[in-house]
Formats: structure tokens, sequence, C-alpha cells
């Protein structure tokens, strides 16, 4: 068996597997209503499915609706067509169980780092010591624990996406979902991020679908790196299991020979989505 296979084996869409999974999705699609008018099939019928424990990578070129995917998981967007089920339930609304951490950053200005984390624990019925004390030991885990009193603008900006983190895990969601968190932060910061998100994920695995565009961070953090074909009606068009061991170093792994090799197979599938992307781009603004 060669070290990348294909993951048509990987039970992922099967109806039975999936009645397992943290989420799945059965032949979700996504059309968009214009102001126009008109329509925008953002997403052809797909189907994808999370385990449970399992870190899922979702890459394609810009446009081709991974945020869309993503916030069908999330409750966010409803599929125009096709099932999102989450742990087996069909999903309606909000999904609660879900913790997301957007690219944009969603910390309250006039909210110090203790209080940005605490303030989401009483909304959900933590007393406040408790909510105080746990926001302080979440914060502790990100490398923040000197920084408890900062208001966000006396934070960097990745002080400011480890308080984000923090906000998130401290809640203890069964599931994360996470669009691009890192995207703004330069490449050597996004790097140390992977690294603290996978040392605190490898305590307790939840699952996760983390869209990025950036396929070694994809690599270097997945157990599964999924691309999806540039739109209009995108589709996932490969699905890679990413046979690293772990606990991985997000940025060590990187000069793995083995990294290099599946990097060089998922690019090969990748690189024509990433161009057609750019050429529709510029096609619609012509
Ligand atoms: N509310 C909306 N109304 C109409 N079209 C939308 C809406 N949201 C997204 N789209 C379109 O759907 C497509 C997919 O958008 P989406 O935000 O999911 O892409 P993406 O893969 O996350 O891109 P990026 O990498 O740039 O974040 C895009 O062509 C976008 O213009
Ligand atoms: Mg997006």
């Amino acid at each position: 068996m060669t070290m990348l296979e294909r993951a048509r084996d990987v039970p992922t869409s099967s109806a039975g597997q999936s009645e397992r999974a943290a989420a799945s999705l059965h032949e979700v699609a996504i059309t968009y209503h214009l102001a126009d008018g008109s329509f925008y099939e953002a997403v052809a019928p797909t189907t994808l499915a999370i385990a449970e424990g399992e870190f899922v990578a979702l890459v394609g070129p810009t446009g081709c609706g991974k945020s869309t995917l993503l916030n069908v998981v999330a409750g966010l967007v409803a599929p125009s067509s096709g099932t999102c089920l989450i742990h087996g339930d069909r999903l309606s609304g909000i999904n609660g169980q879900a913790g997301y951490l957007f690219q944009a950053e969603a910390l309250m200005p006039w909210k110090t780092a203790l209080a940005n984390v605490a303030v989401g624990l009483e909304v959900q019925g933590l007393p406040r010591d408790e909510a105080t004390e746990r926001a302080r030991s979440w914060l502790g885990k990100v490398g923040l624990g000197a920084f408890l009193q900062r208001y966000p603008h006396q934070l960097s900006g990745g002080q400011r996406k480890r308080v984000g983190l923090a906000q998130v895990l401290a809640r203890d969601p069964r599931m994360l979902l996470m669009d691009e968190p890192f995207g703004p932060l330069d490449a050597q910061t996004r790097a140390i991020m992977g690294d603290l998100l996978l040392g605190l994920w490898q305590a307790d695995r939840k699952a996760v679908l983390f869209v990025t565009h950036d396929l070694e961070e994809a690599i270097s953090l997945a157990d599964r790196v999924v691309i999806m074909s540039a739109g209009p009606k995108a589709s996932i068009i490969g699905d890679f299991p990413i046979h690293l061991a772990r606990p991985r170093d997000a940025h060590d792994v990187r000069l793995q020979p083995a990294f290099v090799e599946t990097h060089r197979a998922i690019w090969q599938v990748l690189k024509e989505e990433v161009l057609k992307g750019y050429a529709q781009a510029n096609e619609a603004k012509a």
C-alpha cells in the first residue's frame, strides 16, 4: 500500500458509518438567492462525514464554498437540499454542540482577556467565580497566564487568537468548527498556533472541521485532507488520509520526507482548481 492513498475506503460516506459520525452531510447542496432574483449554485450535492475524534481539514480555492459547508455544519446556513446530521440527529437551527472559531476576531474590546473568556462560561450558566477560575486556567493553557488583565488592543494578533481559542475550548464543545482561524497571522505564528491547537486537541480529541486554503497547514494538522473544486457547483474532488504519526509538531512535521510526498500528491489535485478559481474570479470582474 502506498504511503498516501485516496480515502475511497475511508468509511465516511456510507450511511451506517455516518450515523456514528460527529457530523455528516448527505447530498448537501447550497444555492444562494441573489438580490437581482437570480441564483448562484455554490455547492453541488456533497457527502462528507467527520468521525468522532477526527481532525478533518477542508481545502479549496477561494470562493469554492468551504465556509458555506462549515456554516451548514454550524447550523448558520440551511442546505438547499440534502441533510446534515450531528451525532446522528438531523440538524435544524444552530448546532449547539459545536464551538466555532472564525477568521474575524470576536473579542469584546471593552473586556479583558479574562472577562472575554469568562463571560461565555457565565452565559452557559456557570457561577461567576467558577467561570473566572476556568477562564484563568484556559488562558494559562494557551500561554497567556501573564496577560489576563490585558484588553484586546493591548494584545498582539497571535495573542488575541489565543484568547479566541481559550474562549472556544473553555466551553468544552463536542466538536470544533474552525474557519481559517489563523488566517491573518504570519506563517511562523500560524505554525505556532497550529502546534498549540494540536497539543490541546490531543488531550481529548474532539471532532474538528478546519477550513484553510493553506495546504501545508492542513497536512500538518489533520487526519484527513478534503479537497474541494472551484465553484460554481463546487464538489469534493479528493479525500486524503494523512499518515503522519501523532503526537505531531505542526512545524517540524513539515520537514519529514513523508510530509513532502503527501504535499506533492495533494497539490497535483489542488493546483488545477486553484488556477480555475483565479480564472473565474477574473472573468467575474471583467
Ligand atoms: N450569502 C451569500 N449570497 C450569495 N452568494 C454567496 C453568499 N455567501 C457566499 N456566497 C458565494 O458562494 C461561494 C462560496 O462562498 P464561501 O464563502 O463558502 O467560499 P470560501 O471557499 O469560504 O472562500 P474563501 O476561501 O475566500 O473564504 C462564493 O462564490 C460566494 O461569493
Ligand atoms: Mg471562507
